[in-house]
């Protein structure tokens, strides 16, 4: 038997925003996106080279993309927010994107008595607070218009509560994501409003330095580190499957840190 597999456009007529979305894991997810069918809003930190990269990508194939540049973690996160979700809905025509994804997520190292207010003002701000309030602000619109799709990012192994001997603040942010998405399932998914959470394992990017791409091949089960494509494959799988709602989902070959 001959299986001929085809790839639906499935999100036609749908404005996608994705915070992060001109790097790493957020730009894979972006592409999905677009060859399903998406008008992407690609949100990036600081890069106009990786901007126009991913715009190029995404148009070469056939996609359509605008985006814009705005480092996060300057203004504030209510300032952020309100900044970034102006300029999305003036590339998408006045109106609030149905897709959202939150991709960018700082990550630090360090022993949790090393972490100083700076640390966890930036880590919990960042990782947290700002995906928070991305997400209320576009809720209202998705659950008006009985159609949603939210997408956000763990840390590894921030799937269920764990302790952590040198990512605490990171991780304590990133498992508190898992409460955000099942309180949103709770309440909008009867309206067609859907929010998971992936916690990739360790996923190589343009990121990656020498030293943590080190790590990440020592700490990967069998030797093999992620590819961002990896993350995305499964990222696109949820949000065409409105029944995962209010998931907490490991991505991360059964790594335990
Ligand atoms: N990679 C991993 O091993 C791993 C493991 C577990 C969890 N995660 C989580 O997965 C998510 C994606 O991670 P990632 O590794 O792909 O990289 P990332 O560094 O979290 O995201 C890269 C994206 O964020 C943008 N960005 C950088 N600084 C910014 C700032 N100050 N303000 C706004 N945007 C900024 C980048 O734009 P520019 O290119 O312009 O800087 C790029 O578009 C994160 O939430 C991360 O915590 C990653």
């Amino acid at each position: 038997m001959v299986y001929i597999i085809t790839m639906e456009k499935i999100f036609t007529g749908k404005n996608a925003l994705v915070i992060g979305g001109t790097g790493g894991i957020g730009r894979a997810v972006a592409q999905g996106l677009a060859v399903r069918g998406a008008r992407l809003v690609l949100h990036g930190g600081s890069s106009r080279e990786r901007l126009d990269g991913a715009l190029e990508l995404i148009r070469a194939a056939g996609g359509a993309a605008e985006g814009f540049l705005y480092p996060a973690d300057g203004a504030g996160p209510g300032a952020a927010a309100a900044a970034i979700l102006t300029q999305a809905r003036d590339l998408c025509g006045g109106a609030s994107p149905q897709i959202l994804i939150c991709a960018w997520g700082p990550f630090k190292q360090g022993s949790l008595e090393d972490m100083g207010p700076e640390d966890w003002q930036r880590l919990v701000e960042n990782n947290l607070i700002f995906p928070g309030i991305m997400v209320s602000s576009l809720l209202g619109d998705m659950m008006k218009r009985r159609w949603g799709r939210i997408l956000l990012f763990g840390g590894t192994n921030t799937d269920t509560i764990r302790g952590f001997r040198t990512t605490a603040v990171y991780s304590a942010a990133k498992t508190a994501l898992g409460a955000l998405a099942k309180s949103v399932a709770r309440s909008a998914g009867p309206l067609g409003v859907t929010c998971n959470v992936i916690c990739p394992g360790l996923t190589d990017t343009e990121y990656t330095g020498d030293a943590l791409g080190a790590y990440n091949l020592e700490r990967s089960p069998g030797g093999e580190v992620l590819k961002p494509e990896d993350i995305a494959k499964i990222a696109l799988g949820i949000l065409e499957n409105p029944q995962v709602n209010g998931g907490i989902i490991p991505v991360d070959r059964g790594l335990v840190l």
